[in-house]
Formats: C-alpha cells, sequence, structure tokens
C-alpha cells in the first residue's frame, strides 16, 4: 500500500513538472517576440539570480522570474515610459499589466490555482518586493538589469536617462545585491564611468 501510495505522488508530481515545464515554455516563446532585445535573456538571466540568491525557490517563483516583464512583449499592449512623468507609477502600471496577461495565460493550465496566486502576487511585486520571495525576486531582476540589460539599454537611451535608471535600480537593491552588482565591470568606458558614478555616490569610501 505504502509503495502505490508513493507511485501516485510520484506521478502526480512529475505531471506538475511536466506542466511547469510547459509554462516556462509558453513564457519564452511569448518573450522571444519583444522588440526590447534583452528581454529573452534578461527572463533567463532574472531567473538564474533568483536561484542563485534562493536556491530553494519553487516553481511560482521561477515562473514569476521568467514572466514578470512579459507585458513588454505585446507591442499593443505594452505600458509606455513617455506615458508617465513618474517613474514608480511607470514601473507600477507595468507590473499590473504583466500580471492581466500571466494570468490569462496560467490559467490554461491544470495548475494548482496556489502556484498561480502566488506567481500572480510576486509579479505585482516584483520591482519594490513586500515578501521574503517578492524581495528576493526585485533583487534577482534588478541584478539582471546591471548584469544583462545596462549595456542594451545605454546603446537606446541618452547618458542622462540611464544615469537616472541606474540609480533607480540601484537604489532599491539590498544590501546583499549591491554587493554582487558592485563588482560589475563594462566594457564601454563611458558606461563604466557612469556606473562608477553611481557606485561613488552609493560607496563614498570603499570606491575611490
Ligand atoms: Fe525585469
Amino acid at each position: 500500500m505504502f509503495i502505490s501510495i508513493a507511485l501516485t505522488i510520484d506521478r502526480i508530481c512529475s505531471q506538475e513538472m511536466n506542466v511547469i515545464k510547459e509554462i516556462e515554455l509558453e513564457i519564452e516563446k511569448f518573450i522571444s517576440k519583444s522588440e526590447v532585445p534583452e528581454d529573452p535573456l534578461h527572463s533567463k538571466n532574472t531567473k538564474d539570480w533568483v536561484i542563485e540568491l534562493f536556491p530553494e525557490a519553487d516553481s511560482a517563483l521561477q515562473i514569476a522570474a521568467l514572466g514578470h516583464d512579459i507585458e513588454r512583449s505585446i507591442k499593443e499592449k505594452k505600458i509606455k515610459r513617455e506615458g508617465y512623468s513618474d517613474y514608480n507609477k511607470f514601473k507600477e502600471a507595468h507590473s499590473h499589466n504583466s500580471v492581466k496577461i500571466m494570468r490569462k495565460l496560467l490559467q490554461n493550465y491544470k495548475i494548482d490555482s496556489n502556484i498561480i496566486d502566488k506567481a500572480i502576487f510576486l509579479i505585482e511585486n516584483h520591482e519594490f518586493g513586500g515578501s521574503t520571495e517578492a524581495d528576493i525576486l526585485k533583487d534577482a531582476d534588478s541584478i539582471s538589469f546591471f548584469d544583462v540589460n545596462l549595456p542594451k539599454y545605454f546603446l537606446r537611451n541618452t547618458k542622462e536617462e540611464t544615469y537616472f535608471r541606474m540609480i533607480w535600480g540601484y537604489d532599491k537593491l539590498s544590501k546583499r545585491a549591491k554587493s554582487i552588482v558592485n563588482k560589475f565591470r563594462y566594457n564601454n568606458i563611458v558606461l563604466d564611468t557612469l556606473f562608477r558614478k553611481v557606485l561613488n555616490m552609493n560607496n563614498p569610501k570603499s570606491q575611490s
């Protein structure tokens, strides 16, 4: 009897893992259509940083990491920066729009509603945190911005806008995440100098 219960649990777990894999592939497919060139890499890189910061990350947190910016991949529905004078309000609208798209996507799959609710909560709060795991996602997202987005972001935006975006992203990092980002370097001298300015401002004693 114990063997039969164990086999049934195993079967349910492997079915759930297959569904999670399908969800991840659909998110990947969506994001591959984004007009922002770094989006596909950023999605996977955010998931990698989540696992690096929190190896016990569950399916909900990993799905949230992959899909947190999904709204940017749908041109007609994407929230535009120009529509907002307040950058935080722009980011709140961005999170909320990603939630709408992810909720629709997730409801097509037979998975535990707790996983859906948790992934949705984490996406809604990925910019500013609000729980232990939302804080992990916020850190992973922002570390990933400095890790893979920034050089491409700089090519599309002015020095002033890039500097503003770096300060905004750096300020919201936890102490632990700052210690990771502090080690980053950029090949582009102008970008690296700007980055160093942000670090100097935040860590006047540790940076020369
Ligand atoms: Fe992001």
